[in-house]
């Protein structure tokens, strides 16, 4: 199986080596592959020709997307819809993901897939117009929500700026209204992976997965200090504040609750996915042996 992998960025690079196993992987950054240009998709894609893509690649900055709507459309509204375009024109699957930030965190109960979307800000609102654009195109494809991510690899993410904080600052202040299900990319890429070779007509769709449980960015900071102090992480921090969303103003709205179920994918599975302070566990453990 011929697999192009669009992206270089934390979840990419934690499927790249996953893939190996399943088929040889064409894996493209933003040097060949220009999400913002059409023209760049429908080149690379008449080139590979691939069987299966899998678009990691995103417009991610929520906040700076506040200020760069079109560019955030570009990537996340319409790139995916050519890619959609392409697959289905050659027979190929696409493997796209998406965001929980297409709800509003109104919500009180886990988002189902089926759940109406209404995002709060321009970066929930390009995912979603990606997602469209993808069904518009036809039904070979896969799309999966995903929430809270982070990995050892990439720029940067939560779990890196706590560890860089709790090394400089004795005290920091962390939103504690905010809830979600924080997830690892290698246990999203393992699941990704394990879908594959159960792509087929009636699997294809929507389908949301991230780690099991739920907390609020307070109680995920509370638990990276912990965990990360136990395996000797060198750290500073002594006092991590709760604060409100409206003591922390950013750019982007984002929404309060954005749990999502993650039933569908794990009836197609056959498991659930692990909890997030495992994750969490296994991160760190990586993190430090990178590290040292
Ligand atoms: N991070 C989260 O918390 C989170 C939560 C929910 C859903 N997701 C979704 O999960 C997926 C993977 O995200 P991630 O966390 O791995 O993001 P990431 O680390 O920020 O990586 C994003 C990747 O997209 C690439 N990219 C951005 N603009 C591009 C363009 N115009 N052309 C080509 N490539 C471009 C970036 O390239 P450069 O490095 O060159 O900029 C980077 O490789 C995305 O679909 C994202 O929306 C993420």
């Amino acid at each position: 199986m011929k697999i192009l992998l669009a992206g270089s960025g934390q979840l990419a690079k934690e499927l790249q080596p996953i893939l190996l196993s399943i088929g040889e992987v064409i894996a493209v950054d933003r040097t060949r592959l220009d999400l913002s240009q059409p023209e760049s998709i429908r080149q690379v894609m008449a080139e590979v020709r691939p069987d299966l893509v899998i678009n990691a690649a995103a417009y991610t900055a929520v906040d700076k997307a506040e200020s760069e709507p079109e560019l955030a459309h570009a990537v996340n509204g319409i790139a995916p819809g050519i890619f959609a375009e392409e697959c289905e024109k050659i027979g190929a699957t696409l493997i796209h993901i998406s965001t929980d930030y297409v709800f509003d965190g109104s919500s009180g109960l886990a988002y189902l897939e089926t759940d109406n979307t209404n995002p709060l800000g321009t970066y929930g609102k390009s995912k979603l117009a990606g997602e469209e654009a993808i069904r518009k195109a036809g039904n070979r494809h896969i799309i999966i929500r995903t929430a809270w991510v982070y990995g050892n690899e990439g720029k940067g993410n939560f779990v890196k700026t706590m560890l860089r904080l709790g090394k400089e600052r004795e005290e920091i202040r962390v939103v504690a209204d905010q809830i979600g299900s924080p997830t690892w990319t290698k246990d999203l890429a393992e699941a990704i992976s394990q879908l594959i070779p159960k792509i087929g007509p009636e699997t294809c769709g929507t389908y949301q997965y991230t780690n099991s449980g739920v907390c609020s960015w307070y109680d995920f900071a509370i638990a990276i200090f912990e965990e990360a102090d136990q395996i000797g992480f060198p750290l500073k921090i002594q006092r991590v504040i709760p604060i409100t969303t409206a003591e922390y103003p950013t750019p982007a709205k984002r929404p309060a609750f954005s749990v999502l179920s993650t039933g569908k994918i794990s009836a197609v599975l056959g498991a659930h996915p692990p909890h997030w302070r495992q994750g969490l566990r296994q991160m760190l453990a990586k993190e430090l042996t990178v590290d040292s």
